[in-house]
């Protein structure tokens, strides 16, 4: 038997709560159903109508938890799992101490897929069930982390950093050894199974210009995969950025001028602005990532998520991990509601809840297809329960609504909140 029907509180989304009315974009259902054939969502709706319509599927009833489309984490570094939570340093200053000398260690191919296997397992035990990922400079860290994200049938975005200066010798590329692997890895993997490639420039202080045109030049001639990129996310990065390109008119015109701005690009960060930026991001319709628990731990400010909004730009949410101090979905809701109130804005859960499914599948360019607790989409699936701690259930007992329901668990969940994940309509064991 391939049907399935799992009964909880149901929250989808037919509209975006960031620019409507909250109300008007979310379908939440008390007694609802997910109804599963195979791998995808058929229909979601009250629980007693599809039990009474499809007598003959497999029922899991799990009560007064919430099932939600699980969590599409847009922006972060699979290579960076083990140093996470390293301490006392600024980005550029994080990125030599930390970063690079961990990234070197995928040199060994049976290190990067050590460390592929775990960061997707621990993504799943937090219901996130797709990572868009940098991998390294090496070609073989792209091929353990499609690899073990297909053994678990994830769909997942990843692609070859590139970087061609201001790294260790032993971390950098050349623009055409940079085109070639990426060419050849992105051949190789993009559309197999569940995996998308992403051009993946670092960010343009460790690209020169020719290998910017180069990887230009490849996403010209690939214009249905994602570019990936960092963006202006902290002062010192852009004064350094100003030195390197000094004709540039702003930090996004150093991507712009070599072909690395368009539809399909993302942009982690995205701090600091100007408004030509803004309005060139929202006029070709590219996406922000909003990294709110990197921003607050590496220092690097607060993230205008509403003005964004406002303006028209796609804006997806993600740990950015191990810039980011979490590989908790929640724990990054949670950042982001802090940095709203330093902004000025109180979030809703339903906006939290969507940027972290919706809006993420959205930057994506894969609405509908992940995400999304409703027909079409595949049926990847998270379960939370709302009261996985002492903490959390002594406060949710005296909820008035499903929403105050549910910010005790988005304030101070972790993955004792996940009750259960499905990828591609398969119960995770
Ligand atoms: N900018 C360039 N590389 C990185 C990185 O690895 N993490 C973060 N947070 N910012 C970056
Ligand atoms: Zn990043």
């Amino acid at each position: 038997m391939t049907k399935q029907i799992l009964l909880g509180q149901t929250l989808g989304f037919c509209g975006n709560p960031l620019v409507e009315d909250w109300q008007d974009a979310v379908v939440f259902d008390s007694a609802g159903a997910v109804l599963i054939d195979g791998d995808r969502i058929v229909q979601t709706g009250p629980a007693a109508m599809l039990r009474a319509a499809h007598p003959d599927a497999n029922v899991t009833d799990y009560g007064d938890a919430l099932i939600s489309a699980g969590f599409v984490d847009a922006h972060m570094h699979y290579p960076q799992t083990a140093m996470i939570a390293s301490w006392g340093k600024q980005l550029i200053d994080w990125l030599n101490t930390y970063t690079f000398p961990e990234e070197a260690r995928f040199a060994d191919p049976a290190y990067a897929a050590d460390i592929a296997g775990r960061t997707l397992d621990l993504a799943l035990d937090h219901g996130t069930t797709t990572l868009t990922s940098f991998c390294t400079i090496h070609p073989a860290s792209v091929d353990a982390f499609f690899g073990a994200a297909g053994a678990r049938n994830m769909a997942v975005v990843a692609g070859k950093t590139c970087m061609d200066r201001n790294a260790p010798e032993n971390l950098r590329d050349t623009p055409q050894s940079a085109y070639d692997d990426s060419k050849a890895l992105l051949e190789k993997w993009h559309g197999k199974g569940r995996a998308n490639y992403a051009i993946t420039p670092r960010f343009s202080p460790t690209s020169t210009p020719d290998q910017l045109t180069a990887l230009g030049a490849l996403w010209a001639e690939h214009p249905d995969c994602l570019m990936q990129t960092h963006l202006s996310e902290q002062l010192p990065e852009i004064d350094w950025v100003r030195g390197l390109f000094p004709d540039a008119r702003d930090y996004l015109d150093t991507y712009e001028a070599f072909g690395l701005l368009g539809e399909k690009g993302l942009y982690g960060h995205a701090i600091h602005l100007e408004p030509r930026e803004i309005d060139r991001l929202r006029d070709v319709g590219a996406a922000v990532v909003h990294c709110p628990t990197s921003n607050t731990f590496i220092g690097s400010g607060l993230f205008d998520l509403m003005g964004l909004a406002k303006a028209g730009l796609s804006i997806g949410l993600a740990t950015d991990t191990g810039g980011g101090s979490s590989f908790s979905m929640l724990r990054t809701m949670a950042a982001a509601y802090e940095i709203g109130q330093l902004r000025g804005t109180a979030l809703h859960p339903a906006q939290l809840m969507w940027l972290a499914t919706e809006g993420s599948a959205k930057a994506l360019h894969m609405q509908g297809q992940i995400g999304h607790l409703g027909a079409g989409a595949m049926a990847d699936i998270t379960v939370i329960d709302l009261a996985s701690t002492p903490a959390i259930s002594q406060r949710s007992a005296r909820a008035s609504d499903i929403w105050d329901a549910l910010f005790p668990t988005i304030m101070m969940g972790d993955d004792r909140a996940i009750r259960d994940v499905y990828v591609a309509g398969k119960r995770r064991a």
